[in-house]
């Protein structure tokens, strides 16, 4: 891309104010001692943000804090001055009620330092789930050129001579650990084999989907979401996307060009074909919300769902990062769709040219890895939708149907993919944990296990914890997974094949509140529906005479105000009033 014509960037408002000596005298006065000249400050100069996400809070992204000081050699050398500075920290593992409460608070704050701070562009340092769809979303609502620099993944965990992957491990640990077959200390042994370095989760779950589905909408430079955090290449991308960031102040290259209809199409068509995250399903509806693009929630099954899963990576598969980096990455998985006919290669990215360019030449030659398109791992591996009497929106990765849970519930002769199953209610997950191995619930293979209060009203934030594991009794007898359904969502590194991220919530009235243990509900994913087998009269009866599940309070001011301003999670749990707010930038912010 060529320079945009003589353009005063917004940093020239601070540092370059002929009309008001005083306020330039000011805003000179600190930053000079931290390196900078007066005459630099007024030069003309791009100031780039290194928005830095690594801290102790948020392990996941600390390699940033050392990447940081190779980007900022790039910006220097391409010409900008590197302005660094902390963004709200969010990690997954750790935050309670839950880090979906973070998503929209990063974002709020990153929005206001963007905003109010003399920065012409950004680099956003991304890592751990939400911290991608976070700042991606804030530099949408600002508008001034933005470029994602992933941390990476860990390396490779092994135990045992078996590759461990991050979460992965600990939901198949649980199960053999409720069933007998290994103890406590295996158990956390197994656990922490799969964390062997700095960087984020090294499965496919949601901070490898996200940093892909980034890469995928053109926000970072090609190939960048699967370097491992360790590797030498990682310190020469956060070189390249320093110098690649000024460029594209200088082209005036912007989130609005780049994050189109189209993008985010591209997007949902990698993650099927990954093996993505259920969670990318909220992240990129929130993206996509706010860079102004109306996406459809159907647009999941209409653009992904007849795909199929090409990536053999944890959870869908077997391997884990640092193959799927030597495969190819993102960049041979994008090639297999762009080959297909099934990408849309004409789409700007942040490299300055079109998806199709970048990908050129491309092609893995791992096949074990990163199969080709008409030889895949599974048909038909994306995301269905389905709704019915229950809720109106709930999404089931196919991905991670096993081969015995299809044979369970959806070869019946005569009525393939159609099951009917008992529904066993649980109001959060303490009640779950309290009553999963009660035998007088009589738990047997024709259940269903319900979750709700877990929703983005009822946590409150959404929580993950749809994956319910069957009673130890079942797993004892080899069943590894019954149908589970809830309003709250679960871990990307999951492999249950849950019927999730149902909206409306029980929370605010969704049909989940009137659901009972013993009623009869029936799936049907030929027809994208779910359904209790329950007539309305008695429907209509239970909403009028019931009250709805209760839900704990609120335990800080921002749980509040979350609960006040955040819709349901098929809109992608966005607080809607900031949507109007998008291309700040093009307005500055009075003195
Ligand atoms: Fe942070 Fe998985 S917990 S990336
Ligand atoms: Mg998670």
């Amino acid at each position: 891309m060529t320079k945009s014509p003589e353009r005063r960037l917004r940093s020239r408002d601070w540092f370059d104010n002929p009309e008001r000596m005083d306020m330039t005298a000011l805003y000179l006065e600190r930053f000079m001692n931290y390196g900078v000249t007066p005459e630099e400050l007024r030069s003309g100069k791009p100031i780039i943000g290194i928005a830095q996400s690594g801290s102790d809070l948020s392990p996941c992204n600390r390699i940033h804090i050392e990447l940081a000081k190779r980007t900022r050699d790039g910006i220097r050398d391409a010409g900008g001055i590197p302005i660094e500075f902390p963004v709200h920290p969010i990690f997954e593992n750790c935050r309670r009620p839950t880090a979906a409460l973070d998503r929209n608070l990063l974002y709020l704050g990153l929005v206001e330092l963007l905003n109010g701070y003399p920065i012409d562009g950004v680099v956003l340092t991304t890592g751990c789930d939400k911290t991608t769809p976070s700042q991606i979303m804030a530099a949408s609502t600002v508008d001034i050129p933005a470029i994602v620099l992933s941390g990476g993944p860990m390396l490779d965990g092994w135990h045992d001579g078996e590759l461990v992957g991050s979460g992965t491990v600990i939901w198949r640990s649980r199960r053999k650990l409720a069933a007998g077959e290994i103890d406590e200390e295996e158990f956390l042994d197994r656990a922490t084999s799969s964390a062997p370095s700095a960087g984020h989760c090294n499965s496919m779950g949601t901070a490898s989907t996200m940093n892909a589905v980034a890469e995928a909408l053109g926000m970072s430079l090609t190939g960048c979401a699967a370097v491992p955090a360790p590797y030498r290449e990682r310190g020469q991308y956060a070189y390249r996307t320093g110098r690649r960031i000024v460029e594209m102040v200088q082209e005036d290259l912007k989130p609005s060009d780049i994050l189109t209809p189209d993008a985010f199409v591209n997007a949902i068509a990698t993650v099927s074909v990954i093996g993505g995250s259920s969670n990318a399903q909220p992240h990129i509806q929130a993206m996509a919300a706010h860079a102004g693009v109306d996406l459809d929630p159907h647009a999941w099954q209409q653009h992904g769902y007849d795909l199929p899963l090409l990536v053999n990576m944890q959870p869908a598969g077997e391997y884990l990062g640092e193959r799927f980096h030597r495969a190819g990455g993102v960049p041979a998985a994008m090639w297999e769709l762009l080959n297909a006919g099934k990408l849309r290669g004409d789409c700007i990215t942040c490299t300055g040219t079109a998806m199709a360019a970048n990908l050129s030449g491309r092609e893995s030659h791992d096949r074990e890895m990163i199969r080709p398109f008409a030889d895949p791992l599974m048909e038909r591996a994306g995301f269905l939708v389905l709704k019915g009497n229950l809720f109106d929106f709930g999404i089931l990765k196919a991905s991670v149907i096993s081969d015995d849970f299809r044979a369970r519930y959806l070869s019946r002769p005569g009525n393939e993919n159609v099951f009917e199953a008992r529904a066993i209610v649980f109001d959060g997950s303490d009640d779950y944990h309290h009553r999963i191995n009660d035998p007088s619930l009589e738990i047997d293979e024709d259940c269903i296990l319900v979750i709700r209060g877990s929703g983005v009203i009822g946590w409150p934030g959404s929580a993950e914890v749809v994956n319910m594991q069957p009673p130890d009794s079942l797993l004892k007898r080899g069943i590894q997974s019954l149908p589970t359904l809830g309003d709250g969502r679960q871990s990307g590194t999951s492999d249950s094949p849950s019927i999730l991220n149902i909206s409306p919530e029980s929370a605010v009235g969704g049909g989940l509140a009137w659901l009972r243990t013993g009623d009869t509900i029936r799936v049907d994913l030929n027809a994208g529906s779910c359904n209790a087998l329950v007539e309305d009269a008695e429907i209509a009866r239970r909403q009028a005479e019931e009250p709805a599940p209760r839900v704990p309070e609120s335990q800080t001011p921002w749980e509040e105000l979350f609960r006040e301003k955040t819709g349901q999670l098929d809109r992608g749990g966005t607080m809607d009033f900031a949507l109007k707010y998008r291309g700040t930038s093009r307005k500055l912010p009075r003195h």
